[in-house]
């Protein structure tokens, strides 16, 4: 029997820190409001000509060299993302380019901020099944522009950042455990970014009245968020056959302090039981479940053989929690240098590119 066990894993932060007094100059709001409210003290904002694919490339690759994995015995990367650096190509294949996963299929995965776990679960189900070794899950975000900087209601909780996971297959029991994935479109409405897509592509009328920013109702969603956290964690438990009392450590999605007080109380846990790191990186969506656990590994709070539940809600309305016992590298007989295959993977590229402008050259057409 096979099992799917996260051996690798690593996070990127932009450089720039956007603190709330930063935030007081631009919009009508105080430091005290945010931290009450939400917990958050500062986010991280991706600098101009910094995108979703360089986080998530420099997240990947730690976590490649943390597995000890060449990228090309990876066979799978999926980019779970809300703020894709376009409609199309996914996210995932510019990533794939980058590290050289010359052997990966790759695509993007759209379920907000539930996105990281829908990932690592559809990647650990084709592990399990045999279908593949290695697979490469990324949560990777640029928010920062996709927010209204006028509007005090969103633009204090979003930040940018990636995480990025390595999963592998191995015979040994353990890795992850159970997952349930769960949606509900009835409140597709509470949280969006209503233009850009087919139903309203971009237009004078779009851009000028916002359409193209995140629009929420905080209550509703923050309402529903306190449902579904404590809940489907119980639910993942069961199916993994574990008791609350087994977990170790519960690494919930960043969205807000109080969401994550109120699953504690809902699960009746004490507050350490569940790794926080909001108050300084604000909701980074689907990158802030890997950034936390990443910073679980290395605070100590996480060590292999404990027992987590990753659990995390977001728009579609979308939901989830997976069980998981906390493998880390599996033993390898030689040591690989991810970073060298960074070179080989830029002059692939830049070859194929070449190539394609000589064969377009030769048979008359213009295009790289
Ligand atoms: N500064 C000062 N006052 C503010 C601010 C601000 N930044 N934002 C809102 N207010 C005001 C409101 O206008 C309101 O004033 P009013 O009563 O005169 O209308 C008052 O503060 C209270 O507003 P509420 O919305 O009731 O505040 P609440 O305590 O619910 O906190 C918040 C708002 C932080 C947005 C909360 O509802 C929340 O966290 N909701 C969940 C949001 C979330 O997690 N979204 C991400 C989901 S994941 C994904 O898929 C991307």
């Amino acid at each position: 029997m096979l099992y799917a066990h996260i051996t690798g894993w690593g996070m990127a932060v932009p450089e720039t820190v956007l603190t709330n007094a930063d935030l007081e100059k631009m919009v009508e709001t105080s430091d005290e409001w945010i931290r009450e409210r939400t917990g958050i003290v500062e986010r991280r904002i991706a600098r101009e000509g910094e995108y979703p694919a360089d986080l998530a490339t420099s997240a990947a690759l730690q976590a490649l060299q943390m597995a000890n994995l060449s990228p090309a015995d990876l066979e799978l990367v999926i980019c779970a993302t809300s703020s894709p650096e376009h409609l199309f190509p996914a996210t995932a294949c510019l990533v794939q380019d980058r590290i050289g996963a010359v052997k990966a299929g790759a695509f993007d995965l759209s379920a907000a901020c539930s996105g990281f776990i829908y990932a690592v679960q559809m990647a650990a189900q084709s592990i399990r099944t045999g279908a593949l070794k290695n697979a490469l899950v990324i949560g990777t975000e640029n928010l920062s522009r996709f927010v209204n900087w006028n509007d005090r209601n969103t633009c204090i909780l979003f930040g940018d950042g990636a995480g990025a996971f390595v999963l592998q297959a191995s015979e040994r029991p353990g890795g992850v455990l159970s997952a349930v994935l769960r949606s509900d479109g009835s409140g597709a409405n509470l949280l969006s970014v209503p233009a850009g897509g087919s139903r309203f592509p971009a237009s004078n009328e779009t851009v000028h009245s916002g359409q193209h920013f995140i629009h929420m109702d905080g209550r509703e969603v923050f309402r529903f968020a306190t449902r579904v956290m404590a809940q489907s964690t119980r639910e993942a438990l069961q199916v993994a056959g574990l008791k609350v009392e087994d977990i170790h450590l519960i690494i919930p999605h960043q969205a807000n302090y109080r969401i994550i007080e109120a699953a504690a109380r809902g699960l009746k846990l004490p507050l350490e039981k569940f790794m926080v790191n909001v108050n300084r990186y604000g909701n980074t969506s689907t990158a802030s479940i890997p950034i936390a656990v990443c910073e679980a590994v290395q605070d100590g709070r996480l060590n292999p053989g404990d027992k987590i539940v990753l659990v995390g809600f977001g728009a579609g309305l979308t939901w989830g929690a997976l069980a998981a016992e906390w493998t880390g590298p599996l033993p390898a007989e030689r040591r690989v240098n991810v970073r060298s295959f960074v070179w080989l993977a830029r002059l692939r590229s830049l070859y194929r590119r070449l190539i394609r402008f000589i064969e377009g050259l030769l048979w008359g057409r213009r295009e790289v």
